[in-house]
């Protein structure tokens, strides 16, 4: 057994199974997917899944934590989604089929990873997605009040954020108080029933959607600039550098969503050339709107004040600017639409190719004759996605959400580490090539700079004064500091390619960061993945069947 856990599917067996469920179809639908996507869509896409309930929402409280000092996170996170970006290209490069990130650990670590990173990335698309629903819901709100209506309390709200006076005001059903975020449900309704209809009319949206978003973000930046005051920006860091890093499960989860792009490989014409660069033009485009962002926002008020859900529109209200901020409000709606939008149509394709490979049930994989979506999935999708939507609030999921992603860029970097070299390059095939950089001497001696440039905090990491209740919260570290070392070790001794070990190390660091709570919830998740994996999808597996039929 312990070896089938690691059977892997080879790159070419992966791209004949796609081919011949593009022209069979997948669980008896007899369709197969549209190609019609270009590079402008894929940007488009990436942006249309980036710019959202981040940069709207959360970073209200990362900046209040980090002040100015945040712009730095979001460089340090860019560096870092960087770094995943290149290794995800090269991947969409090599294996251009819609599963992403689960179909890359397929081909590099086997079986049971591919399962769990598959597991792992419902945290990124559908939980993501109930954040940002819950966001959107907050916009919404805020518009409609905007022009004089609001819906009762009751019904845009939920159990953990509800005041008393929400409770006293919602009808009661056998003594327990009715509260729902309705807006949120009804919005997840709507965008998976675009997901349904096809991609030709969710790209059409997320173009649109994108643009306008866009504008209204230069908008900001653009009239933002005029009030800023510099004294604002001193001190650049007032809760020093680990007051910075508290945002960097807010920050990371406004990066989330270039990657989401991969899953529309089968939908791409040239998905080899293509898919690489929407990627990349992506997250270049989406990092410089948020640096900017970023230093516009702690320019404006001082970050003390900033602790609010709509930082944005906030600081345009706090320079009496009220119109600015009902503008933003209406972009903010547009903006998590889109985000909602795209990872509606990323997380039935990723169960689409597990369904293929059997760890599924068949249905997940059916092809709509007429829509030529992945039918049951997005149904499926927009059920877990808008149910909790009603009941959840914002700040638990977000956190779950950069932890599964981080863990699922991990898995992506270290599998590149294992990807047999590329053939010589082809003058005429244009694919991604991601560049070798000797890692050898550069990431051991990073390593020690950074052991050596944090000496005074790495004491602290690995002290035991505080007992179990202050050692606990370093554990996540402990793992990393492991990490670093075997890593260091390996490159020096194996060579390895030093973009995806960088990739590697600081998506890890950033997950040290996320709380160790975030890890345990994490860890249960896993767990809950491995029982079903274990229950069904080891049996049904179809590399299980064509084992039993070779022993037959
Ligand atoms: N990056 C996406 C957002 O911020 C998930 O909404």
């Amino acid at each position: 057994m312990s070896k089938s856990l690691f059977r892997k599917k080879s790159i070419a067996v992966i791209l004949k199974d796609a081919h011949d469920g593009l022209t069979e179809g997948h669980g008896g639908g007899g369709s197969k997917l549209q190609k019609v996507l270009g590079v402008k869509d894929l940007t488009a896409m990436g942006i249309a899944a980036v710019i959202g309930a981040g940069i709207f929402s959360t970073i209200g409280e990362a900046s209040f934590h980090g002040g100015p000092g945040v712009s730095l996170l979001f460089i340090i996170t860019a560096v870092t989604c960087g770094f995943s970006a290149l290794c995800y290209a090269e991947f969409a490069s090599r294996v251009p089929v819609s599963g992403s990130a689960y179909t890359y650990s397929y081909v590099t670590f086997g079986e049971l990873a591919a399962w769990v990173i598959g597991w792992a990335l419902i945290l990124e698309y559908a939980i993501g997605n109930i954040a940002v629903a819950i966001s959107w819901s907050g916009y919404f709100n805020n518009l409609l009040a905007g022009i004089g209506l609001s819906l009762p309390s009751w019904l845009t709200s939920n159990y953990d954020s509800a005041t008393a006076e929400i409770v006293a005001s919602a009808p009661h059903i056998a003594g327990v108080p009715v509260i729902l975020n309705l807006p949120a449900f009804i919005i997840v309704v709507l965008v998976t029933y675009l997901a349904y209809l096809g991609i030709q009319e969710s790209k059409r949206s997320a173009n649109f959607m994108v643009g306008l978003k866009i504008l209204v973000i230069l908008f900001v930046i653009a009239v933002g600039s005029f009030y800023v005051n510099t004294n604002n920006w001193h001190p650049f860091m007032p809760n020093g550098f680990s007051g910075v890093m508290k945002g960097v499960s807010a920050v990371f989860f406004a990066y989330i969503g270039f990657d989401a792009i991969s899953t529309t490989a089968e939908e791409c014409s040239n998905p080899q050339r293509d898919l690489p660069k929407g990627m990349i033009y992506s997250l270049i485009i989406c990092t410089v709107l948020y640096i900017l962002i970023a230093l516009v926002l702690t320019g404006m008020v001082s970050y003390t004040q900033l602790k609010v859900n709509d930082p944005l529109a906030f600081v345009f209200q706090a320079v009496h600017q009220n119109w600015i901020g009902y503008i933003i409000s209406v972009s903010a709606v547009v903006a998590t639409t889109s985000v909602l939008l795209v990872f509606q149509i990323g997380q039935p394709r990723i169960w689409m190719s597990m369904s293929r490979d059997g760890l599924l049930p068949k249905r997940f994989s059916k092809i709509h004759p007429r829509f030529k979506t992945p039918s049951f999935a997005t149904i499926i999708t927009g059920i877990i996605v808008g149910v909790p939507a009603l009941f959840l609030n914002l700040t638990v999921v977000t956190d779950l959400t950069s932890i599964g992603t981080l863990f699922a860029f991990i898995l992506v970097c270290g599998g590149v580490l294992l990807l047999p070299p590329q053939e010589k390059a082809d003058p005429n095939n244009k694919r991604f090539r991601l560049p070798y950089i000797n890692g050898r001497w550069i990431v051991p001696v990073i390593i020690i700079a950074f052991a050596y440039l944090f000496r005074e905090q790495l004491p602290q990491k690995f002290s035991f004064d505080g007992g179990w209740e202050v050692w606990k919260h370093n554990i996540p570290f402990f793992f990393f500091a492991v990490a670093a070392i075997v890593f260091s070790v390996l490159s020096f001794v194996r060579k390895l390619s030093l973009i995806p070990v960088l990739g590697l190390l600081s998506c890890f660091y950033l997950m040290t960061e996320i709380g160790f709570r975030n890890w345990v919830v994490f860890s249960i998740w896993l767990m809950m993945g491995l029982v079903i994996y274990f229950g069904y999808s080891y049996r049904n597996s179809k590399l299980n069947q064509v084992r039993r039929i070779t022993l037959v």
